[in-house]
């Protein structure tokens, strides 16, 4: 089969204080904010720092109940997924389910930066969360800088 993933569109890390990590990545790699994105939906606030083509994403919680407080409560500061970019979601999930893998997401759902979303479980995964991500036409990592 061909690839589902084009790119790889982000590495989320989880924090507990997102400007003192913003601060080490520009002060430690020179790497600076591009978009900072409160997502109510997911109790996160994010700020994505560009490498080429793709970002990191630091992920910090809005709220007690976020899935990423649980995620620093149990395991502390460090790797939360990876975002892959694929063509179409709905698509690249649904080939995913069809092999038998657990998904978060029964069906894709609104992102940041108006990408279209869908997550696999990380059980199925080998213990990485991996986020499917189809950009769309406004997506500022479709701007080749
Ligand atoms: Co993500």
């Amino acid at each position: 089969m061909d690839s589902l993933l084009t790119e790889v569109d982000h590495v989320a890390i989880a924090v507990r204080d997102i400007d003192a990590a913003i601060a080490w990545y520009a002060e430690t790699l020179g790497a600076r904010v591009v978009h900072r994105e409160e997502v109510l939906s997911d109790g996160v606030v994010e700020a994505l720092i560009k490498v080429g083509d793709s970002y990191i994403q630091l992920l910090t919680p809005l709220r007690d109940d976020s899935t990423v407080a649980t995620f620093l409560e149990r395991r502390g500061e460090g790797l939360h997924h990876v975002g892959y970019r694929v063509r179409n979601c709905a698509e690249a999930l649904a080939a995913v389910k069809a092999t038998g893998a657990r998904v978060l997401d029964e069906v894709p759902r609104p992102g940041s930066r108006g990408t279209t979303i869908a997550f696999v479980h990380p059980k199925s995964s080998f213990g990485t969360l991996i986020e499917l991500v189809e950009e769309s036409a406004q997506t500022p990592a479709t701007t080749r800088s």
